[in-house]
This record gives C-alpha cells, sequence and structure tokens, in this order.
C-alpha cells in the first residue's frame, strides 16, 4: 500500500470506529510533507484560522502584522473601528508594508511612502502624477474576511467563506457564560515547538496526560479523573477539565456562571489553528500554525476574567502556564522522534473521557482531506 493509502484508509476508520476501539494514526499523518502541503491549501489556506485576540489592535489606526500560508498579512482597525486584514504587500513594488504592532492614522510604505488609508486604499504615491497608467484607485491592498468571535479575531484566505459564528453556536452556548469577549490579555508569547502541529493540537485537547505528564503543574489543578468527553460538532471539539475541588481559586469570574460552570474549564478547539482553555477566572489559547512537518510557530497567551487581578496572581497563573507548556513542548518533541522511528506502530486510544478527542480531531481532518487525499493525494 502506497503511504496515502495507508493514511486514506486510517482516517476513514476514524471515521467508522467508535470511542472505545480507535487507534493513534500512521507516521505519513505527522511526518510527510506532501500531507502538510495538502494541509497548508486546504486547511490554513481555507479555513476560519485565529490569529490572535481583537484587543491587540484596541484603537483605530492600530496594525499587526502576521503571516499566514506564507502570505504577509496585516490586521487594522479601521477609522469605522471595525478590524480588516489586509495584504502586507505594497502595490508599487511589494515591499512589506508594517512589521509587528504599529499605529498611525495611514499605513505608510517603508521603501517610497506610498501611503494607505485604514480601509486600505490608497491615499497618495509621491511624484507619480506623470505615469500614465496609474490610478489610485486601482492600488488598494487586497483584503480578506475577518470575524471576531469571543474576543478572538478569525481570518480566512478563502474567497467567500461562510460565516464562523453559526458553526460554532453550539460551542457558544457551552462557553457563553464565560464571556471570553471581556478577558483581557495579560500574556502572550510567540514561540516555535519542535513537533507537528497536528501532536501539538492533540496534546491540548486531551486529559490523558494531565495527572501522568503534569504530576506538580495541572494535576492538583485539573486532574485527570475530572475530564469528560462531550459531543463535537463539524468546527470544533472539546472536553470539560473539572477544576480539583481542593483548589483555592483566586476569582470567580463572570457572575453569570453556575457553580458547575465556575468548577469548570471548557477546553474546546477550533480547528485547525485555535485551541483553548476557557476558565471562569482566566483561560489561556494557543494559535497554531505549522511551519514544516516537525516545527510549528505557537502564539500563546492568557486572558483574565475581571479588575481584581494583582501583578503578583497573574504571574503565578503564568508561571503554571509556562511549566505546563514546558514541560508538553518537551514531551511533544520526543513524540516526533518516536513517531519517525522505524519501530513506531500506531496504538489504541484512551476512552471517550480521556483521548476522545483525538479521534474527534482525526475525524475533522478526515472530513476535510479525504477527499482531496483521493483526487490529490
Ligand atoms: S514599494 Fe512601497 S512605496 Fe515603493
Ligand atoms: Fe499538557
Amino acid at each position: 500500500m502506497s503511504v496515502f493509502s495507508d493514511l486514506r484508509a486510517a482516517l476513514k476508520s476514524s471515521e467508522n470506529l467508535g470511542y472505545d476501539s480507535a487507534w493513534a494514526m500512521p507516521r505519513a499523518f505527522y511526518a510527510d510533507p506532501d500531507v502538510l502541503a495538502l494541509e497548508k491549501k486546504h486547511l490554513f489556506g481555507s479555513e476560519w484560522i485565529c490569529i490572535g485576540r481583537a484587543e491587540e489592535v484596541p484603537e483605530i489606526g492600530d496594525s499587526m502584522a502576521f503571516t499566514l500560508c506564507d502570505e504577509p498579512l496585516v490586521a487594522v482597525r479601521g477609522d469605522d473601528r471595525k478590524i480588516r486584514v489586509f495584504a502586507n504587500v505594497c502595490r508599487h513594488r511589494g515591499a512589506i508594508l508594517v512589521e509587528g504592532k504599529s499605529r498611525g492614522k495611514r499605513i505608510v510604505c517603508p521603501y517610497h511612502h506610498w501611503s494607505y488609508n485604514l480601509d486600505g486604499t490608497l491615499a497618495g504615491a509621491p511624484r507619480m502624477e506623470a505615469h500614465g497608467g496609474f490610478q489610485k484607485d486601482d492600488c488598494k491592498l487586497p483584503e480578506y474576511w475577518t470575524e471576531e468571535w469571543c474576543g478572538f479575531l478569525f481570518t480566512s484566505l478563502a474567497a467567500d467563506p461562510p460565516p464562523l459564528g453559526p458553526k460554532l453556536e453550539p460551542l457558544k452556548a457551552l462557553i457563553g457564560n464565560y464571556h471570553m469577549e471581556e478577558m483581557k490579555l495579560r500574556y502572550l508569547a510567540d514561540e516555535i515547538w519542535h513537533t507537528n502541529w497536528k501532536s501539538l493540537i492533540e496534546n491540548f485537547m486531551e486529559g490523558y496526560h494531565l495527572s501522568p505528564l503534569h504530576k506538580t503543574t495541572l494535576h492538583p489543578v485539573n486532574p485527570t479523573r475530572l475530564c469528560s468527553h462531550f459531543p463535537a460538532g463539524d468546527s470544533y471539539f472539546g472536553y470539560n477539565a473539572g477544576y480539583s475541588p481542593d483548589l483555592p481559586r483566586s476569582q470567580k469570574g463572570h457572575p453569570d456562571l453556575s457553580d458547575a460552570e465556575a468548577d469548570n474549564c471548557v477546553m474546546f478547539a477550533v480547528p485547525p489553528g485555535l485551541i483553548s482553555g476557557c476558565g471562569g477566572d482566566y483561560s489561556s489559547f494557543i494559535c497554531v500554525q505549522p511551519e514544516t512537518v516537525d516545527r510549528v510557530r505557537a502564539k500563546l497567551g492568557l486572558i483574565f476574567y475581571g479588575e481584581g487581578w494583582s501583578e503578583e496572581a497573574v504571574d503565578k497563573a503564568v508561571t503554571l502556564f509556562n511549566d505546563t507548556m514546558s514541560e508538553d513542548k518537551t514531551v511533544l518533541a520526543t513524540l516526533m522522534k518516536g513517531i519517525n522511528a522505524k519501530s513506531y506502530v500506531p496504538g489504541p486510544l484512551a476512552p471517550a473521557d480521556f483521548e476522545g478527542n483525538v479521534l474527534d480531531f482525526y475525524r475533522y481532518v478526515s472530513r476535510r482531506l479525504s477527499p482531496v487525499l483521493e483526487t490529490e493525494g
């Protein structure tokens, strides 16, 4: 069997097998550059991709440069306060317009100072009047679809993607009372993880490893025994990670939360690029983008509900998060080595409450990629 037919068969069985009989994926799923090329084209190049938090561009004229599928892009808050995403490439001779985060009434190209309004239209181009073919109106920056959801900012490179919000309604019903859109960003980090992007997603989305791997960090907070799976939708999946009853909680979160919700962290994914742990007092998220089969760009953040957070309490949450993530990062680098070993054989997955989201993720990938593996693989 070819590598792809092997993978096709494994993906197909993920759709047919139950949570009590699922198996891990073959090596090609994680290590084949041709599979990654399909993922970049059909997942990251066409789905809604989370690029961070809307509050990262809080004021009119704020902009944030980023890259998606090797395309340089920039998110800009316009005069109408709406956030738009444009190509971050000058319409003159292609210079990159914005680096990092910046603020201004206009976007000015550093090379020859062509300037753009906050809606992407060309505002000025010095000494160009004499050019017979130059039309200002022809030089608008290409614009991409954007959507805000629970304070997260999404964009899509697709020509006309169906809106994201309606696809996530059932998930919103589970996390609405936490009011993530009101939470404030207090920690942000850009990192490179040496693993496959799907391994990073799977790791964040299974509670099976919480007690064993994070014995002294996360186990006292969210032990494996308190994890429970909830049904996945087409564009999301997740599980509940109960907080240990012995845990002193520093903040209660939004008054809308029931006691049961306040005692629970909703771990959810909006694949392919967003994973989040939604807690009442504070929440974590990672925006994930693959670079190569074993190199992932990860933008990690913590957002906090309410004003009563001391620096010390924030620092404590950040330290717990970083210690936990560093344990994950280390094991995920070894996982990549193991998957590449000749002796690697996919094993059985733990029951739904513990590794059900791994199967949910396989099924998501299968729904999106099985048809193209048939034709392009
Ligand atoms: S490349 Fe931007 S003004 Fe020339
Ligand atoms: Fe972990």
